[in-house]
């Protein structure tokens, strides 16, 4: 633990992070959208900064020292982020550009090989388009049937009907494991098993989760676990799937190209072990490493403390909402974790959120990429705070005090 992580000195941590001390339309910036993407720490600017300054060349290929140095820091970055995720060996940690390429992996690698006419995927309703859509392409390809769990009014998954839904033909359960609109945390340890003792496989989309809370893919039990680098402080365009080793092992390539291939002639070619026959093409190098120094910022702090922090603004949030008049609020599940959100007076979101803008507060509005969910509570979208370890209680009240000067101009 660090010495800021020790005492928590959110001031301290936040003098880590330069872009918030910028101004936006004459304001201070109020940084309320973390779900989107967390802002990076110099530790992690830096790592990137210097990768391409002192060691940048191609992994894997090259007899040069630069190439060894790459290739190091490279793989180097692949244990870290292994052993963050509690992953037995860095073999099951496979790079990707991110949440929705690891799990569109897994639909083309691991379904396309699998799935047959009338299975069944089951996703929740609360699902990210991300934990939709390519399941939705892979089952149309297979005769497979995607089909919804349904939440209840909190916002939770309803279990009921996932273990009604678990005696048809269902051979996968994806799942988030936060819901990135309403912060839902859900059960998955339950899921998991209720969906092992089915015969189906279970995925968890961690993209909400990995910056908050300590992931174990081994002690949630689920088989793949997809999240991304930018929403834990790293940068964007790199993420990673892990996967049980026996399966990632049966699971044919799903692109082609250099890296992923043992010997390559006319008469076919034959492929890699894993992880490196999911990775075709020069790969996101120094957003690996950059990851890797998110990895370590993380690790370098008290996690419970954090989470601690973060829960606390978040109930704050909740409190001063449940007391504003006009706000409703969405998902009041059981566990929440990082978002708060809420429709104001019935207004449309994206009024209210170019007018929080104004004053400099930044956070996202709309369908926030669910639309069955909005569906499902019968509006458009919503307007999303949302919140990571930089926040303050001093934030959440210039947030509502932004809300009440919208609420007097829109009315
Ligand atoms: N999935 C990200 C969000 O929820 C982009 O905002």
């Amino acid at each position: 633990m660090n010495a800021v992580a020790s005492t928590l000195d959110i001031s301290a941590l936040r003098d880590q992070f330069p872009i918030l001390a910028t101004e936006i339309n004459g304001h201070p910036l109020t940084y309320l959208d973390s779900a989107a993407t967390t802002q990076k720490p110099d530790a992690v600017i830096d790592a990137i900064s210097d990768y391409y300054r002192h060691d940048n060349a191609n992994v894997h290929r090259a007899a040069h020292t630069l190439a060894d140095r790459a290739t190091s820091a490279f793989e180097g970055a692949r244990k870290k982020v292994a052993a963050f995720v509690g992953s037995e060996n860095e073999k099951q940690l496979v790079w990707t550009r991110g949440t929705t390429e690891a799990i569109n992996l897994v639909a083309y690698a691991w379904g396309g090989r699998v799935l047959q006419e009338g299975d069944q995927i089951l996703v929740s309703t609360l699902e990210h388009h991300s934990n939709i859509v390519p399941w939705q392409l892979v089952a149309a390809r297979c005769g497979a049937e995607v089909v919804p769990i349904r939440i209840t009014d909190a916002g939770e998954i309803d279990l009921e009907e996932l273990r009604r839904l678990l005696k048809g033909p269902a051979r996968m359960v994806a799942v988030g494991h936060v819901s990135n609109a309403l912060g839902t945390v859900n059960p998955v340890r339950e899921i998991a098993k209720l969906a092992h003792e089915a015969g189906a496989l279970v995925l968890f989309d961690g993209a909400q989760a990995t910056a908050h809370q300590v992931v174990d893919v081994r002690e949630l039990g689920c088989d793949f676990y997809a999240f991304s680098g930018h929403k834990m402080y790293g940068p964007t365009g790199i993420g990673a799937l892990w996967g049980r080793e026996e399966l990632l092992a049966e699971m044919p390539p799903w692109q082609g190209g250099g890296e992923m291939i043992d010997e390559v002639s006319f008469d076919g070619s034959t492929f890699q072990q894993i992880p490196y026959r999911f990775e075709a093409g020069t790969p996101d190098i120094a957003g690996a490493v950059g990851l890797g120094a998110a990895v370590d910022f993380l690790n370098g702090l008290d996690r419970d403390a954090i989470a601690a922090h973060e829960n606390d603004i978040l109930q704050y949030a909740i409190e001063r909402g449940d007391d504003f008049d006009g706000l409703t609020r969405y998902g009041c599940a059981s566990q929440v974790s990082g978002a708060f959100s809420f429709v104001l007076n019935g207004l449309p979101s994206a009024d209210v959120g170019m007018l929080l803008d104004q004053q400099g507060i930044a956070l996202r509005t709309g369908h926030h990429c669910t639309q069955p969910l909005m569906s499902r509570f019968e509006i458009s979208g919503t307007v999303r705070a949302s919140f990571a370890l930089y926040n303050t209680r001093e934030e959440v009240d210039r947030l509502f005090t932004g809300l009440a000067k919208v609420r007097t101009m829109l009315s």
